[in-house]
């Protein structure tokens, strides 16, 4: 690992280092959001458009920022999001991403469009190992998967809801890349999908012992029935702009979620968040821990595992920056207090405008 931490000391060089290792296929389909990109960007604007107030003269010689995300502590706010096709950016795929987490002591969400076996992926940590399921057949197809998830040993079900359809990506279709992992597993598969509601989730509830996320609420109402239907996590999300386009940004709607639940449920955010600084405005606003996707994607792509680990080492260290900057000793001392809305936007938000040193060409 010492030759990573000499090669790559800020975020930037393993985002170059992962581009330069991409095919223009897999870099598109990486970077790109649905249709105009307008939710990609709003995922930035909404993070960008937040200012620190940071407090000062408090004690902030010991941080902690340890916390229970699902099952186990983790060491930091963070988990790994579930992305299908992690094997098209480096040969080890999940495993890899897998054993990153472990060593980090955080989270893996596992999608179940992956080419490694689900026990595979279940063995490559200690820490918590969630499956994420999307619905590609009717409901006895459903509840075989989740009882499959229950035997393997996962820690938790990850149900991806804002995938009624399969999005229009422009930079895949222009491409003409058509995706092998977009398993069908039976004819009416699509349609199964599109017809998964609110019926269906109380019946897995019913049936399922493990802890239930549900990746993709972006509104209050949702976020109430989720409660009302026995949910343990809502997962705010637009799937980092790549379903819905033109949706607000995640950190946006964050507040009335918050409001909504208030306490009754824990709440993931994802959607562009890069640096620690972004991770802190989120805590601060009433997430329990942040997903990251595309970043540890590049650090995958970068040098595999080692990359992974790198990027999270450095992200660590953002983040301790921030805390203690902001005048926060623990995530449990941030408070909506330490961030206010600021319309006056620094850099014009894009995918990697967290980092505007870097050619993005
Ligand atoms: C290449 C790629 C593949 C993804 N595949 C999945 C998936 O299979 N299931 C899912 O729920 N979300 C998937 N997502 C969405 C991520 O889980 C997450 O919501 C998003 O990447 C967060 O935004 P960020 O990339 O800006 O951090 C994918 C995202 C990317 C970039």
């Amino acid at each position: 690992m010492g030759d990573h931490q000499e090669k790559f000391i800020v975020q930037q060089e393993i985002l170059e280092a992962g581009l330069a290792e991409l095919d223009p296929l897999a870099k598109d389909y990486l970077i790109g959001g649905a249709e105009s990109e307008a939710t990609l960007l709003r995922n930035r604007a909404a993070i960008e458009r937040r200012a620190f107030r940071p407090r000062v003269l408090v004690d902030v010689s010991q941080l902690s920022m340890e916390t229970k995300i699902v099952t186990r502590m983790s060491q930091l706010p963070v988990f790994l999001a579930p992305v299908g096709a992690l094997h098209r950016f480096h040969s080890q795929g999940d495993s890899a991403a897998g054993f990153a987490a472990n060593k980090m002591g955080i989270p893996m969400f596992f999608g179940s469009l992956s080419q490694n076996a689900p026990s595979e992926m279940r063995a490559s940590t200690k820490h918590d190992a969630i499956y994420q399921l999307y619905v590609r057949g009717d409901s006895n197809w459903v509840d075989e998967q989740v009882r499959q998830v229950e035997d393997i040993g996962f820690d938790g079900l990850c149900l991806t809801v804002d995938s009624a359809v399969y999005s229009r990506r422009e930079r895949d279709m222009l491409r003409r890349f058509s995706k092998p992992w977009r398993k069908e597993y039976s004819p009416n598969a699509l349609n199964d999908q599109a017809g998964f509601t609110w019926k269906d989730i109380a019946r897995i509830r019913r049936n399922c012992k493990l802890p239930i996320i549900l990746k993709g609420i972006a509104s209050h109402e949702d976020a109430r029935l989720a409660v009302e239907h026995g949910v343990d996590v809502i997962y705010v999300s637009n799937h980092g702009g790549r379903q819905l386009d033109h949706a607000r940004g995640t950190l946006d709607a964050l507040d009335e979620i918050k409001t909504a639940v208030s306490n009754q449920t824990k709440l993931f955010i994802d959607g562009g968040f890069m640096r620690g600084s972004d991770i802190v405005k989120a805590l601060a606003l009433g997430a329990d821990a942040v997903g990251i996707g595309r970043l540890y994607c590049l650090a995958l792509a970068a040098v595999g595992e080692a990359g992974v680990i790198r990027m999270l080492e450095i992200l660590k260290e953002e983040l301790e920056t921030a805390l203690a900057l902001v005048g926060a000793s623990s995530i449990s001392a941030l408070s909506p207090d330490h961030v206010v809305a600021e319309p006056f936007l620094v850099t014009q938000p894009h995918l990697f405008s967290a980092f505007p040193l870097m050619e993005t060409k």
